[in-house]
């Protein structure tokens, strides 16, 4: 497909080739030749840091011209609809769209509403599905720990039932063949479909970590959660949250990823998110080169 939806129905071979190009551009090479000529825009309906300037940063070295819309100061607040706001932007000649939605599946329907020549990027929707987040956390873990997924031992912390990063980590992880992949959380907090198909389950998170090579801990997303879910934030921290004594029993060289934005002294204390074996940093840097991959894969001379 011209769109990049999700990992579910990605071939391991293109998710290699995208992570291997993707090392390339984190090497420091750029092809600013790329994309000359081609407009992107990022259409986000929710907010973002990370994602929306590394996308933007990304463009910008494949050599694209790069609008940036956003739905707050737009003519979204006077009812425009998303289908409406990208048939408007596309008349413009724009080709490629990166975009954030707060409902599941609303990149999909978009994608489904754009012109033939046009490649969409899923950026973020819903639970469902962040796609460039999943390669950008394999890129930085094969770094981290080399090629050899079947012999790695990966535990996902926290809030899987609202992540869409935790479901595109899931399938990436899968398609990889990681050697084992826990998921620990409160009852409450995880998912009960087929999200976690293949994945040792437990309520235990210091049980959980005992030998594992990577932690992958979660935003706590109280913006989507219902009433109720957590009794208190002292209470999750106490039980689910990363602190330097935990981090001990896990492997000796365990490392430590957090997709951010990071609520500090919840999910994570501050000594472990500064601290030596924590990669949060080293996947922002690496989201740059991702998408950069992406792009390119999806946009770039010849289409
Ligand atoms: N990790 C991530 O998607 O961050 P932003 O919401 O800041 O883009």
């Amino acid at each position: 497909s011209r769109h990049l939806i999700g990992l579910h129905d990605m071939p391991r071979e293109r998710m290699l080739a995208l992570l291997d190009r993707a090392q390339h551009f984190a090497d420091g090479h750029d092809n600013r030749a790329a994309l000359a000529g081609i407009a992107v825009c990022t259409l986000f309906f929710e907010p973002s840091t990370r994602t929306r300037l590394s996308f933007q940063l990304a463009a910008q070295r494949l050599g694209a011209d790069v609008l940036n819309f956003d739905a707050s100061t737009s003519s979204t607040s006077k009812g425009e609809t998303a289908r409406d706001t990208l048939k408007t932007i596309e008349a413009m000649g724009v080709h490629g769209f990166i975009v954030r939605a707060r409902e599941d599946g609303a990149v999909a329907a978009l994608a489904a509403e754009a012109n033939p020549g046009t490649a969409l990027i899923n950026a973020g929707d819903g639970r469902s599905a962040h796609p460039t987040q999943g390669l950008l956390d394999m890129l930085t873990l094969r770094q981290a720990k080399g090629p050899d997924f079947p012999q790695l031992k990966v535990l996902i912390v926290g809030d899987v039932k609202h992540s869409r990063v935790a479901r595109s980590d899931l399938h990436a992880l899968r398609t990889l063949g990681t050697g084992e992949i826990r998921v620990c959380g409160p009852q409450a907090l995880l998912p009960d479909d087929d999200t976690l198909r293949g994945c040792t389950v437990s309520h235990d998170f210091d049980a959980a970590l005992e030998g594992v090579d990577v932690l992958m801990m979660l935003r706590l997303q109280r913006e989507r959660m219902e009433e109720g879910r957590v009794s208190s934030l002292d209470d999750y921290h106490r039980d689910y949250g990363l602190t330097t004594e935990r981090l001990a029993r896990a492997a000796a060289d365990a490392v430590v990823m957090h997709p951010g934005p990071m609520n500090r002294g919840v999910e994570i204390t501050d000594e472990v998110a500064d601290g030596p074996r924590s990669l949060v940093l080293r996947q922002v840097g690496n989201g740059v080169a991702v998408r950069m991959a992406v792009l390119e894969a999806l946009l770039g001379h010849p289409r």
